[in-house]
């Protein structure tokens, strides 16, 4: 098949990456002259693992081809997807200005005669693809054959490429029978369950499915925190009501709150939907009430430690959002040394992979950058967890005792077992254990 991009961030590169190496010849177009250029000479803007080589693999074989002319995607392709930005606005509701100037660009470009697939897969609000199709016939002078289907994306960031390749399921939301199967070709080769709705459906199953998970994030959140205030053990909890199968242990590991460049924008705007719909989805509210003053109380513990915050050497292990990426988007961990740094304390902070975007977007201006994390540790009268990465667990822990000035650590993951650390030495808070 023939594929057109719109848009070349994670979804749109992902996603262009992956269908070109099932054999399909991919066009991706991006508006970002430099963008385009880099990726042309083979870097890769972002990282995420096997990425770089299966875009390498794919332009070598020429199934992969990068261009900021929208009219020389569209032209050359069947299906066009797009997976352009819908960042939220001050409200929380979806900002659709990308979108809806992509459906122009694209209204303008399209040929009689030409069937297109015009496919959403960025994360929009529910009725967007109707609006999306009444755009392009508003534009298009020329009475173009196309059809709009909505087709969400469910990968996540550290593992998006495995996401792709093997995803749980494939929504396709279209009432068009020749664009259901065109797409049902593209999909072929990736050889999993596809569900096929209506376009509206498809559209909510996205924001329903991270609502959803967030929820389950903050419910055993609020169950850490009557751990603590019982004495029982938040792991074994979630050990023990994930083991029904109905509920499943993923996604209720407690911590300091959910974070990136998805949940806390897509409960917003499922928020914000809801209401514009008359339908308050006031349990989201509360989901996001929970996820805030989870930091907040994190930090409330180490306050009641330290006493004074100001002028504590305090090292923070972890930026990004998540292990395995390097995007600090919205991360909570950010907003930690953020917090931590306001109150006056001297921050030393060390992620394997966030450091460079973190200073690039000076998130932690104030802080000192660290090049390992005993480097972090140095002189530090107390250390903070705020991402889980796996290079934590392995820091050997009388290293730890030799280079801190107190031996306090703040676990915002849960990643140390809380007996082995006690056993060297430290005092140790987790989240939900005591
Ligand atoms: C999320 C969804 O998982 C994807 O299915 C979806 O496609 C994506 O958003 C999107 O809408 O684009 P992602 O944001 O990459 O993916 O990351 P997750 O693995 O879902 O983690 C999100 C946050 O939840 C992280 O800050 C993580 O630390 C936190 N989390 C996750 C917890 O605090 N506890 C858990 O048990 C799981």
């Amino acid at each position: 098949m023939k594929i057109c991009i719109i848009g070349s961030g994670y979804v749109g590169l992902v996603s262009g990456a992956c269908f070109a190496d099932v054999g399909h010849n991919v066009i991706c177009v991006d508006n970002n002259a430099k963008k385009v250029e880099q990726l042309v000479q083979g870097k890769v803007p972002i990282y995420e693992p096997g990425l770089e080589e299966l875009i390498h693999r794919n332009v070598a074989a020429h199934r992969l081809h990068f261009t900021t002319s929208t009219e020389e995607g569209v032209d050359k392709s069947d299906v066009v997807f797009i997976a352009v930005p819908t960042p939220p606005q001050p409200d929380g509701s979806v900002d659709l200005s990308y979108i809806e100037k992509v459906a122009r660009e694209i209204s303008v470009v399209l040929k009689p005669g030409q069937y297109r697939v015009i496919v959403d897969k960025s994360t929009v609000p529910v009725k967007t693809g109707e609006k999306v199709a009444d755009t392009i016939r508003r534009y298009n002078k020329t009475g173009a054959d196309f059809d709009v289907v909505s087709n969400p994306e469910f990968l996540r960031e550290g593992c998006a490429v495995a996401d792709l390749m093997k995803p749980d399921r494939i929504v396709i939301g279209s009432n068009s029978e020749r664009a259901i199967a065109l797409m049902q070709k593209i999909y072929e080769p990736f050889m999993s369950p596809v569900l096929v709705t209506d376009i509206n459906s498809a559209e909510l199953i996205k924001h329903a499915a991270n609502s959803f998970l967030a929820l389950k994030i903050s419910y055993i959140n609020a169950v850490a925190r009557i751990c603590e205030a019982s004495g029982a053990d938040v792991e074994k909890v979630a050990d023990g009501i994930g083991s029904d199968r109905r509920i499943g242990r993923n996604f209720l590991n407690a911590g300091i709150g959910y974070g990136g460049s998805c949940f806390p924008k897509d409960i917003a705007a499922f928020i914000a939907i809801s209401e514009d719909l008359g339908v308050p989805f006031t349990l989201l509210k509360e989901v996001e009430k929970i996820n805030r003053t989870q930091r907040e109380r994190f930090i409330a513990k180490i306050r009641e430690s330290l006493w004074v915050l100001k002028d504590k050497k305090i090292a923070v292990w972890g930026l990004t959002f998540k292990p395995d990426t390097d995007d600090v988007r919205s991360s909570v961990a950010i907003d930690v040394v953020r917090d931590l740094l306001a109150e006056g304390a001297q921050v030393s902070v060390y992620d394997p992979k966030g450091m460079e975007k973190a200073v690039e977007f000076k998130l932690v201006d104030g802080a000192r950058l660290a090049k390992s994390p005993l480097d972090a540790a140095e002189g530090a009268e107390a250390l903070i967890v705020a991402t889980e990465w796996k290079e934590f667990t392995t820091v050997d822990l009388s290293d730890l005792m030799k280079v801190m000035h107190t031996p306090l650590i703040f676990d915002g993951r849960n990643i140390m077992d809380p007996n082995t650390v006690r056993a060297a030495g430290f005092k140790y808070t987790s989240i939900g254990r005591s």
